[in-house]
């Protein structure tokens, strides 16, 4: 028996020495998943391999920012969770810094009326949720709590090495059956299952998820808790604009950035030197100047594998790997320099219209899904904020572009207006199927985490479980791999 350990040990070490480093892997998509798997990538293969990223628009992909009056403003993914730890690390690590958009009075419209109105005094706030709604506010809280705690655990178990080869078993590992219940279900069937009220769903939880998903309460009841915690205090972003993780990410990960759009990925076989044979992958691109060819270990595909959105071919696979042409849901932002049309709200005098934040109800008679005023991403010198705050820069969320009509009912007056349009995060549809996240021996699949939910966050965490899991596939560490009750066992790891 004891010899029998050894041979195995014996053959453990031999397997691991045997196994050669990769050569290149390419990452294609330099958004907040793409970037952060090559930083991952970079620490666990250490300094010796290639990293090419591939990127056909600009780095951040859906972080970026929009110009109005000489300020940027975040026109994509804005806010981040104060316990979204990797984004944290990174903007530690980057030598970036962190600002809080300011707390703005918030107001919930129905099309006829606000059904809820924040006011400047805590108390008076206090009393309205408790009249209006009962505990629901504060069962929401501990319920989100709740959700966060057990999400809390993929960090841990990130740290000691753990990976996952499916989307379902990274959640089943953070929140067991309830994680993988929530996706089968919608966030109105899982919260009334919890005892909240339907005109508290309908009133609160509603406009939170129009304003953060561009859907209603027929989401998943994951995405919807996600979204939920999004209405959490303590809200950040980085100063500058989110994207700059990205940039700062690709530069600490040493990763060649190639400005092309990847077209098709085909599996090789290649004759070495010693007269061995290896399989390889090739990636087909194209640049402003022609198209390329490459040669890769592992390929990590950071985009949506949408038809609209990231379009790869993957030629020549026997079974063929599906490309997953679910729909994204449009979201369009519009940024307007103007002067809000109190009326449109109900209010009489614009001078008395004390709300900074408009989220809305269901109701398809509005044109407008959320409307906010916001805050450059650097803060604007005192000297140089206009007194005239009536006259304040305005996101507005709509699923299509606002007619000029729209805009002269929604505004008093305006004088710019910038507009962006993006296939924006997943239509959710529970029951959810989640794409794979191993698409082929050596290629993953980062976004599949997106029809569980989409944040940075989410594709943070599905970039070190990407890098771990290609690690540990590389060297043959199945150990590390899907195991189970990991709560249970890293007790004892300290
Ligand atoms: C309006 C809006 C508001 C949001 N608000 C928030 C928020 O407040 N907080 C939050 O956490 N999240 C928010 N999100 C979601 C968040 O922005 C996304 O989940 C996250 O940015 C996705 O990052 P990603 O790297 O996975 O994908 P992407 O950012 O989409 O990156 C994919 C990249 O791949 C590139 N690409 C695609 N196909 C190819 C190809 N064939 N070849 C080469 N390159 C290719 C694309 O150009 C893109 O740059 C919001 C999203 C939107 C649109
Ligand atoms: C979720 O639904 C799928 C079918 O869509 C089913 O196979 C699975 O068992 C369900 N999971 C749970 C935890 O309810
Ligand atoms: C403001 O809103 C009211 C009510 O919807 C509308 O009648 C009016 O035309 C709008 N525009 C201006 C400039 O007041
Ligand atoms: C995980 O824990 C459950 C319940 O404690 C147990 O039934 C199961 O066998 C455990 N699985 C493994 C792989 O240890």
């Amino acid at each position: 028996m004891l010899t029998g350990f050894i041979l195995c040990s014996l053959r453990v070490v031999a397997t691991q020495k045997l196994r050669y480093p990769p050569n290149k892997i390419a990452v294609v998509g330099a958004g907040i998943g793409g970037t952060s798997a090559a930083y991952f990538l970079r620490q666990k293969f250490g300094k010796d391999v290639q990293i090419d990223i591939y990127e056909k628009g600009d780095v951040g992909g859906r972080l970026a920012t929009i110009e109005m009056e000489g300020n940027q403003y975040e026109a994509g993914g804005a806010v981040i969770h104060p316990l979204n730890l990797h984004m944290k690390m990174f903007v530690k690590e980057l030598g970036l810094s962190a600002r809080t958009p300011s707390g703005d009075l918030l107001g919930i419209y129905n099309g006829d009326e606000f059904v809820f109105e924040e006011s400047e005094w805590y108390i008076i706030n206090l009393i309205k949720m408790l009249w209006n709604y009962g505990l629901n506010f504060l069962r929401m809280y501990m319920w989100v709590e709740d959700i966060l705690d057990k999400f809390m655990r993929i960090y841990r178990y990130q740290t000691f090495d753990y990976s996952f080869s499916t989307t379902e078993s990274l959640l089943h590992a953070m929140g067991g059956d309830d994680f993988i219940t929530k996706l089968n279900i919608t966030i109105d069937e899982a919260m009334q299952k919890s005892g909240f009220t339907q005109r508290f769903i309908d009133d609160i939880v509603g406009p939170a998820m129009r304003v953060n998903y561009g859907q209603g309460i027929e989401i998943n009841g994951f995405v919807g808790a996600i979204s939920l915690a999004g209405t959490d205090s303590g809200l950040w972003a980085v100063v500058g604009g989110n994207k700059l993780v990205c940039n700062g990410l690709i530069y600490a990960a040493k990763a060649q950035l190639i400005k092309g759009t990847v077209s098709s990925v085909q599996e090789k076989v290649r004759s070495t030197k010693s007269g061995n044979t290896v399989k390889l992958y090739e990636v087909s691109y194209a640049t402003d100047t022609g198209t390329g060819l490459d040669m890769y270990d592992i390929v990590v595909i950071a985009t949506p594998l949408n038809k609209d959105i990231g379009n790869i071919a993957f030629v020549g696979f026997d079974p063929p790997i599906e490309t997953f042409s679910r729909p994204y849901q449009q979201t369009v932002t519009t940024f307007v320099h103007g002067k809000l049309n109190a009326s449109f709200f109900g209010c009489s005098k614009a001078s008395h219209f004390p709300l900074s934040e408009i989220l809305t109800t269901d109701n398809p008679k509005l044109f407008i899904r959320s409307i906010s005023a916001v805050s450059p991403t650097k803060p604007v010198p005192e000297s140089h904020v206009s007194k005239a705050s009536d006259l304040r820069v305005w996101k507005i969320f709509s699923a299509e572009v606002l007619t000029n009509e729209q805009l002269r009912q929604l505004f008093e007056s305006y004088h710019a207006v910038k507009v962006k349009k993006w296939l924006a995060y997943p239509k959710y549809n529970p029951p959810e199927k989640l794409p794979p996240i191993i698409l082929h021996r050596s290629i993953y699949y980062l976004n599949s985490i997106e029809w569980a939910a989409s944040a940075m966050e989410m594709s943070a965490v599905a970039a070190k479980n990407v890098a771990l899991l290609s690690h540990h596939q590389w060297y043959e560490k199945a150990e590390h791999i899907d195991q189970e009750n990991l709560t249970e066992r890293l007790k004892s790891e300290l």
